[in-house]
């Protein structure tokens, strides 16, 4: 192939990218992404901040931008997200206990419906474990509903949109020997073992000096997808474009057959929460860089 797309393509994968709906009228910015991407993640219009402004008000106009621009292109989309500690809208971060829990059911049943049949994978919970050593849930208001929160999340994403690949998405759970890691691994383990409707977990993998990719990270991919879920690389980034490491990524993703694939977060420099980085594939002018050719040549040689 000649297309990140394209070149997934053939391997039976994806390439997507974030997109902020704001720029799809920048003209440089579409061109890259209509030409080189298949999957497209909604970088911040299909949070529940978003979705949901004033309760049990949804507010779809934005997301549907990017969804019907995605979809009438012929490429998929990630739904993010459906429940998440951060980015609530200002009523539901002043909830607390049943009327909480009920509210983000409602959320999720609400919007999983609202995309039924339209959405690749859902984030259906995002980041709920804490960083550091504890291996322990990350304290919230979601957490303090009860810790069985994740699954019950789960189980209304799946009667909503039950076709749809159902994920638990988060950071820093790339490196297999990090406690974060192993406490979702067994998360998932158990959910499997109990029948709670998980299909897929995403790796954000936003790698940088302080998380740097590790060559356990294809181990990583491997021992999950051996727990019988999907992987998907669903927010990838990596301080100052590395394109070893950006081929290191890719290859590991061919070598495990449950990783479905790969997501960047953001097309150019410019476009990145972390755009001092420079963690990208194209430079601020939407010119390749050595990592995109790094990509491109590992997709088609896996
Ligand atoms: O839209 C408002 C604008 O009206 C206001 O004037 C401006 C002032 O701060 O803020 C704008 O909202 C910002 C929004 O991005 C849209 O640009 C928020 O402040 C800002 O916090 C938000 O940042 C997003 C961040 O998630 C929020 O947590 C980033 O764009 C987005 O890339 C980032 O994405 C997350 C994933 O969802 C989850 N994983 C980590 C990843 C990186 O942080």
């Amino acid at each position: 192939g000649t297309t990140l797309g394209a070149s997934a393509a053939e391997k039976g994968r994806y390439f997507g990218t974030a997109v902020a709906g704001f720029k799809l009228s920048d003209n440089t910015y579409t061109t890259i992404l209509n030409r080189e991407f298949n999957m497209v993640t909604a970088e911040n219009e299909m949070k529940m901040n978003a979705t949901e402004p004033q309760q049990g008000r949804f507010s779809f106009s934005a997301a549907d931008q990017i969804v019907n621009h995605a979809r009438s292109r012929g490429m998929s989309v990630r739904g993010h997200t459906l429940a998440w500690h951060s980015q609530q809208p200002g009523w539901m971060e002043s909830m607390s206990g049943s009327a909480l829990r009920q509210a983000m059911l409602n959320h999720v049943t609400q919007v999983a419906t609202y995309y039924r049949g339209k959405i690749h994978s859902w984030d259906v919970v995002n980041e709920a474990f804490a960083d550091g050593s504890s291996g322990a849930r990350r304290d919230s208001n979601l957490q303090r509903t009860g810790n069985d929160w994740i699954e019950a999340a789960f189980r209304a994403a799946d009667a909503a949109d039950p076709n749809a690949k159902l994920c638990y998405n988060d950071y820093n759970t790339d490196n297999w020997t990090h406690a974060k890691t192993q406490a979702v691994y067994n998360m998932v383990r158990d959910f499997k073992s109990r029948g709670v409707p998980i299909d897929c977990v995403g790796f954000q993998s936003h790698f940088n000096n302080d998380s740097p990719y590790v060559s356990n990270y294809r181990t990583t991919l491997s021992s999950f997808a051996a727990l019988g879920v999907d992987v998907q690389i669903t927010e990838l980034d990596i301080e100052g474009a590395s394109a070893n490491t950006y081929r290191s990524v890719v290859e590991d993703c061919l070598a495990v057959a449950r990783c479905n694939g790969i997501t960047v977060w953001g097309i150019r420099d410019s476009d990145s929460w972390r755009s001092y980085q420079n963690p990208l594939l194209f430079d601020g002018n939407g010119q390749k860089k050595a990592a995109y050719n790094a990509v491109l040549t590992a997709l088609n040689n896996g």
